[in-house]
């Protein structure tokens, strides 16, 4: 199964931003991907066991935002702490930019806000299904994406 999962690597890593109780959180995700064009839906699978989850859940919105290949450090800061005890806006060094729901981050080259529209419970991890309602695009560049191994960028 791990050479399986090896197989389909690089993979493109997001921030995934979201809002709920006026409390703001990222966290990193792979396991990010278009499922519509009409209307423009994107799918991101997360752990329950991730504070992202609930706040996803309840907030009811999320924020996809595309990294360059200079954020390593960042993303790994948002992939291995928790928001439940960590502000890692602060601790990446990233800044809000303010979506109509979510906050977005002004580093990432661009950025989709999404309205949850629906939620698949998929063994586990849960897809949340999201409609884009706002689409930024700030600057070109290399993306970051997750190798077996590491980082790389493309
Ligand atoms: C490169 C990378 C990709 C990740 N992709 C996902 C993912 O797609 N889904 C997921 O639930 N967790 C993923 N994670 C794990 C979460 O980012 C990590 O558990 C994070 O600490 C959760 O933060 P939170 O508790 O503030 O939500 C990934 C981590 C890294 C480093």
């Amino acid at each position: 199964m791990e050479r399986l999962y090896r197989m389909l690597y690089p993979m493109r890593v997001c921030l995934i931003t979201s809002r709920h109780e006026g409390k703001d959180n990222v966290m990193a995700a792979s396991w990010v991907f278009p499922i519509s064009m009409d209307p423009p839906l994107f799918g991101v699978s997360v752990s329950p066991k991730r504070h992202s989850y609930r706040m996803i859940k309840e907030g009811n919105a999320f924020g996809i935002n595309l990294p360059g290949s200079d954020m390593e450090k960042a993303v790994t800061i948002c992939g291995t702490k928790s928001g439940r005890d960590a502000d890692k806006f602060l601790e990446a060094g990233l800044t809000k930019e303010e979506g109509a729901r979510v906050p977005l981050i002004r580093e990432c080259m661009a950025s989709i806000e999404c309205e949850v529209v629906s939620e698949i419970e998929a063994g586990d991890h849960t897809v949340f299904v999201g409609k884009a309602v706002k689409i930024v695009k700030r600057k070109e560049g290399e993306g970051l994406y997750q190798s077996a191994d590491g980082f790389v960028s493309v």
